[in-house]
């Protein structure tokens, strides 16, 4: 998704404004631009492709401006190329902005502006925003007609205009060459954060890209926008109400978006793995009571154990860690569960009944479809749990109640340990509420105790990382892969799949394994590798009899079984041990080896891990 930074303080902007857009290069992009306003002319600079093409361009020396605004785009309306880039300039010369979101009725728009005669530039629905915003400005026309309140900042009075007549999302950051002290942030649907220091402000899409200036931010809501001088800031509506925002630490550090010794953001946030789920399950469990302690939703947790239907929502990683809730809470809490994709569920007029509760998980808290899903439940009367990662994110800020993952920020594209920490969160809340239903205090104490002791194990499995090179290697020229798993492990063969396709572009297909009976057995060949989840399990002999039909016609066999496990080693072709778990407990160890298969196959194969092709770490459009 496309990324904003903008800052007005002392400093020069540009390296700050170009930093900044370092930073949120893992949120995906095609085009980057800066706009610095010195005295009353704008600066521009875009470029298509990377940010070090941007800087190839831009002026040698030092650059003294302190204001601007700069972008990463991800191209929603118009191709990849440099005039669709942002800053956009409205017809006047006297707006820019840059723009995170899509304007659904751009269209209808630039026909009215152009009946006006606004000239344009681009294909873009961003360009259109420019131009609303130039037009009320020079003209003062208001659509409704009444006239600018006298004494109103002329500057906000027009981007208020513009903004009531926008249909869609937008997070917004605006200069106007007359107000050379000012800068306008405004937000609806697409994230946007006020990071405050020292008399030097920045604005940006996510915190990874004010962390370094300052850890204190005011968080956008929706149809609010904030004009910045360095004197200060004023938060309001876009009916011009004032608003009060309160003032939240930024909850990670530097270090934390820091690559340290690692090649890839992937390769650490994989190897973070032991950390971030101890701390995702720090403080949470009571092991001499057998019981979970889950602050966010206490209030939720009576009608949780009560409820007759949880519907589980989401997108990609996160919709598969879903289904691993819809084993676990059907297993573990005697809970009818399903799974939606959320992109399905907002349009589908869902059936919600009195008491069903809907759990919405996202690491980055964005994921439009997401969001709209939630706002579909809420509309429903259901009770809406978030389950996300980015603190005060949107989807966290819209739920009723929720779950932080607590795994500190991910910034490459390829989800890993949001998964596992998705998971980790599901399988506590499962057992908490079989806690209160029916689960022994002796049996959930022994499962949570395994599951404090998962981190060590997943220790274990990264330490084959070199191994599993090895296979990727061997199998990097095969252009179609299978993932199959049975239970509570075929989720987890979606998510394989998913893995190996998005960052080595090797096309995946993850099934319950008894599916590939029903037709992909077709697919079968020595060019086709099967990855077989084959963990000891209430399922293992009926997988054991699926790895046979994959090699009695020719197939080739990818295999993670369970350690000690010494029948299974002729029938593989590639072999992967792991340490034993509980059943309910494995897809977080059994997801570990899939990571790093994708992973290897990914560097292998020469692809930029953690910004694949067309890919964006969040997606904020629908
Ligand atoms: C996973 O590796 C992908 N990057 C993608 O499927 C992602 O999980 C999906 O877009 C949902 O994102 P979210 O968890 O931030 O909502």
């Amino acid at each position: 998704m496309c990324g904003i930074v903008a800052y007005i303080g002392h400093k020069p902007a540009r390296p700050i404004l170009l930093e900044g857009l370092k930073r949120l290069e893992y949120r995906g992009y095609d085009s980057a631009g800066i706009a610095l306003l010195a005295d009353d002319t704008f600066e521009i600079y875009k470029a298509d492709g990377r940010i070090s093409a941007l800087e190839d361009i831009l002026p040698t020396g030092q650059a003294n401006e302190v204001i601007g605004i700069g972008h990463t785009r991800w191209a929603t309306h118009g191709a990849p190329n440099t005039t669709n880039a942002h800053p956009h300039l409205d017809a006047t010369g006297k707006i820019t902005i840059v723009h995170n979101g899509i304007i659904e009725n751009y269209a209808t728009l630039k026909k009215w502006l152009l009946s006006k005669g606004c000239q344009f530039k681009s294909d873009t629905d961003s360009e259109v925003i420019a131009n609303l915003i130039g037009y009320f400005y020079s003209t003062e026309n208001a659509r409704d007609g009444n006239d600018r309140p006298a004494g109103e900042n002329k500057f906000e009075w027009a981007v208020q205009q513009a903004l009531h007549e926008l249909c869609g999302t937008y997070g917004l950051a605006i200069l106007c060459s007359d107000y050379p002290d000012t800068l306008i942030g405004a937000k609806k649907g697409s994230p946007l954060i006020l990071g405050v220091g020292e008399n030097e402000y920045i604005i940006a899409s996510d915190a990874a890209a004010i962390v370094e200036h300052t850890t204190q931010a005011i968080y956008l809501s929706d149809n609010e926008m904030v004009t910045v001088s360095t004197e200060g800031f004023r938060t309001m509506t876009i009916d011009n109400v004032v608003v009060t925002k309160e003032l939240k630490d930024i909850e990670f550090s530097l270090e934390q978006i820091e690559l340290a010794d690692f090649e890839h953001y992937m390769q650490k946030e994989i190897a973070e793995q032991p950390t971030a789920i101890a701390t995702c399950l720090g403080g949470r469990i009571d092991l001499t009571n057998g019981r979970v302690i889950l602050g966010g939703i206490d209030e939720q947790l009576r009608d949780l154990t009560r409820t007759k239907r949880i519907i589980l929502t989401a997108c990609g990683t996160a919709w598969h860690a879903c289904l691993v809730g819809e084993f676990l809470f059907e297993q573990l809490a005697r809970i009818p569960a399903e799974v939606e994709y959320a992109s399905e569920f907002r349009y589908r007029n869902p059936i919600i009944e009195d008491g069903t509760i809907v759990i919405a998980i996202s690491q980055s808290g964005e994921t439009a479809d997401t969001l709209a899903a939630v706002e579909q439940a809420k509309e429903r009367g259901a009770t809406v749990l978030g389950m996300v990662n980015v603190v005060g994110s949107t989807i966290a800020r819209t739920t009723d109640a929720g779950i932080y993952l607590r795994v500190g920020p991910e910034i490459g594209v390829a989800s890993t340990k949001a998964f596992t920490a998705q998971v980790a969160v599901l399988t506590m809340l499962a057992i908490e509420l079989g806690r209160r239903r029916h689960l022994s205090s002796d049996y959930a104490a022994a499962l949570l105790r395994e599951l404090n002791d998962l981190p060590e194990k997943i220790e274990t499995i990264l330490r084959q990382s070199d191994h599993i090179k090895q296979i990727a290697q061997a199998n990097i020229d095969k252009e179609n892969w299978l993932f199959l798993g049975r239970g509570v492990n075929y989720p987890v063969a979606l998510e394989g799949a998913l893995k190996l396709k998005e960052i080595s572009y090797i096309h995946a297909e993850g099934l319950p394994a008894a599916e590939m009976k029903h037709g992909p057995i077709a697919l079968i060949t020595d060019r086709m590798p099967t990855v077989f989840i084959a963990t000891k399990s209430s399922q293992y002999d009926k997988i054991m009899g699926n790895i046979e039909e994959v090699r009695a016609r020719g197939g080739k066999t990818i295999i993670v079984a369970t350690e000690g496990d010494d029948r299974i080693a002729d029938h593989a072709d590639h072999l992967i041990t792991i340490p034993d778990a509980t059943e309910q407990l494995q897809p977080i160890l059994t997801v570990i080896p899939l990571q790093l298969l994708a992973y290897h196959a990914a560097v292998l194969r020469g692809h930029d891990v953690d910004k694949p092709r067309n890919l964006a770490k969040s997606v904020t459009v629908e």
